[in-house]
Formats: structure tokens, C-alpha cells, sequence
């Protein structure tokens, strides 16, 4: 039993001198000092000695034990503190090292003039409305207007998906989309992506963004579209800002017309912003035809009114001086930076 227990004693300290993780420490203990451990089965034996050896040997074990557990609680401190050293060595902060740089970025061009369209119309007492990008045939054409045969439903500018649907030309099917809420008066803009099978160029680009705007009521008149519009005109351009109206032809609109409005960086004298002509085309509008209107189930009878589209591309590439539309979509920080 003497030698057990030095082979226990010594073991045990051994181990502990050893010992890099405060785990093995715990494992260690249970060994010899737990409920089973090699120790409490030495005292657990004693009954098996003869009776007079009994004390003497208690004793012993006794001592040992109070021996080993000082030795474990010695190390057990040891390690824990040497492991705090080491964690807060390895969290510590060197508070002079240079922060991580956040670049701020700016606002995108075509960003800057939406929401300033935005501002101007919702000033004017229109709300915002918006529609799907990938639109069905029946909203990006046909109810507006637009024949069968027609050819803005050519697969050459238009991209269809595979199960039939289009990325939508233009904003215009937003209207629709309004008209068919049946929620009247309706006074709304809607700008936008939209999407033609265009090769990107200086000017062209197959995805470009529109602006769309409806008014209907009872008794809406070609005066308003002009009022509405001229006013429009000067809050972009300025208050001596004139404009003017050229008939044309839009299948949704009856009359058509485009607008023009004075060139605002020489105020009508011609330059290079307006090509010498001192007219910039703005947007196309007229009053909404009134198969548009009974086909989305508004009585033409009894109401009426008119809607406008505008290319927004143009209007940030004239303001800025921008001659290429595609430093629009190239994401350049360089370019970007300017704004
Ligand atoms: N959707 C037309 C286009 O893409 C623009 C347009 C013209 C919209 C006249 C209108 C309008 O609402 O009345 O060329």
C-alpha cells in the first residue's frame, strides 16, 4: 500500500508539472480524488487491513490526499492565471494603428435627376405610381393601342422571355395598370426602367429610363396638358423657359404632340447642348385616346385626359455635359466622383 500510494503521489505531481490545459488538470483529479477515484478506493480498502495497522494507514492516506489536493490546486491557479495572460495578450489593442477607411460614395447622376423630377411633380400635386419591368404583351401593347402588326412588337427592338412575356418598352403600361384600379381622378408619374434590343452606342442603350406621367378627370382638356407641362418646363429649366408643341403620332394618344422646351444653358440662341437649333426635345404627350380609356374601363364619355413620356438618359446628359450614355452604366468611380 506504501508504494501505491507514492506511485499515486508522484504520478500525480508529475502530470501536474506538465500540464498545459486546465482540462487534463480536471480529468486528472476525478481520477484519483473523485466518488471512484484511485485514492478514495485506497481508503474505501482500509476494512481489509488488519484492525491495529488501520489508524496508522488512515493517516497516511490522509495525508496524502490533503498532499495531492494541494498540489492540484496549486497548478490548477497557475494555469488559469497563465491563461488569462495569454488572452489578454492576444485581445489586446494597439489603438495607434490607422482606422479602416469607408469610402463615401455620391449620388448617381441619373439619381440626382429623378429625384428631382420627382420633387417638381410632387410639388405639383401628382403621386408616384410603379409597374413590373418584365410586363405582359397585353399591358406593354395592346392596351394601349398598339396593332397586332405594329412595328414597335418587332423582335428586332423588343426582348420577349421564353414564356412570352416582354421587358417593357416603355412606361406607358404603368398607365394602364392605374387606369384599371378604376380609383379616379388619377394624377400620377411613374419613372422607370425600360428595355429595348438596342446596341449600346454613345446614344443608345438597350436599358434607359423613362419617366411617365397620367392625368384623368372629368372635362381634362389639351389646355391642361399644355398648363401642366409648361409649368413642368420652367421648374426644370427655369422661369424663362418657353416651350413648344409639334404634332405627332402616338398610338395611345389622340392628339399627339412632342414638347420642346427653350435650351437652357443659351437660353434659345443655339449652341453646342442644343445642336444650334435653341430647341431641346423634351417629351412626347398627348390625350389619351379613348380606346385606352374604355379598354381599361374608364367611361370616355365622361371622362378624359392626357399623359406625357420622357427619356431620362437625355435630360442628365444634357444637364452634366455627359456625351457618352454609356459612362452612365459603366459604374466608374472616376466619373461617378463628379456628381
Ligand atoms: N411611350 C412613349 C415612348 O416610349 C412615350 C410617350 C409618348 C408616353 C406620349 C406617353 C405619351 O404617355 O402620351 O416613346
Amino acid at each position: 500500500m506504501h508504494d501505491r500510494l507514492e506511485k499515486i503521489k508522484n504520478s500525480t505531481e508529475e502530470f501536474l508539472k506538465n500540464a498545459t490545459e486546465l482540462k487534463g488538470i480536471e480529468e486528472l483529479k476525478v481520477k484519483v480524488l473523485g466518488k471512484k477515484g484511485e485514492l478514495t478506493e485506497m481508503l474505501k480498502s482500509m476494512g481489509s487491513l488488519p484492525k491495529e495497522e488501520r489508524p496508522a494507514m488512515g493517516q497516511l492516506v490522509n495525508d496524502v490526499r490533503i498532499f495531492i489536493e494541494e498540489k492540484f490546486d496549486y497548478y490548477t491557479r497557475n494555469l488559469s492565471k497563465k491563461a488569462r495572460e495569454m488572452q489578454i495578450k492576444a485581445e489586446k489593442i494597439d489603438v495607434s494603428i490607422p482606422g479602416k477607411k469607408f469610402e463615401i460614395g455620391s449620388k448617381h447622376p441619373m439619381t440626382i435627376v429623378i429625384d428631382e423630377l420627382k420633387n417638381i411633380f410632387i410639388g405639383m400635386g401628382y403621386s408616384i405610381a410603379e409597374g413590373p419591368e418584365v410586363e405582359t404583351n397585353y399591358y406593354n401593347f395592346e392596351a394601349l393601342n398598339v396593332p397586332e402588326n405594329h412595328p414597335a412588337k418587332d423582335e428586332q427592338d423588343t426582348f420577349y422571355t421564353t414564356c412570352g412575356h416582354v421587358l417593357r418598352t416603355q412606361t406607358s403600361p404603368v398607365q394602364v395598370r392605374i387606369m384599371e384600379k378604376g380609383e379616379l381622378p388619377i394624377k400620377i408619374i411613374a419613372p422607370g426602367k425600360v428595355y429595348r434590343s438596342d446596341e449600346l452606342d454613345p446614344t443608345h442603350s438597350p436599358v434607359f429610363h423613362q419617366l411617365e406621367g397620367l392625368v384623368v378627370d372629368e372635362g381634362i382638356t389639351m389646355g391642361d396638358l399644355k398648363g401642366a407641362l409648361e409649368v413642368f418646363a420652367k421648374e426644370l429649366f427655369g422661369d424663362e423657359t418657353k416651350v413648344r408643341f409639334r404634332p405627332h403620332y402616338f398610338p395611345f394618344t389622340e392628339p399627339s404632340a412632342e414638347m420642346d422646351a427653350t435650351c437652357f444653358a443659351c437660353k434659345g440662341s443655339g449652341c453646342r447642348v442644343c445642336k444650334d437649333s435653341g430647341w431641346i426635345e423634351l417629351l412626347g404627350c398627348g390625350m389619351v385616346h379613348p380606346n385606352v380609356l374604355e379598354m381599361s374601363g374608364i367611361d370616355s364619355k365622361k371622362y378624359s385626359g392626357f399623359a406625357f413620356g420622357m427619356g431620362l438618359e437625355r435630360v442628365a446628359m444634357q444637364r452634366y455635359g455627359i456625351t457618352d450614355i454609356r459612362l452612365l452604366y459603366e459604374n466608374d468611380i472616376r466619373f461617378l466622383k463628379n456628381f
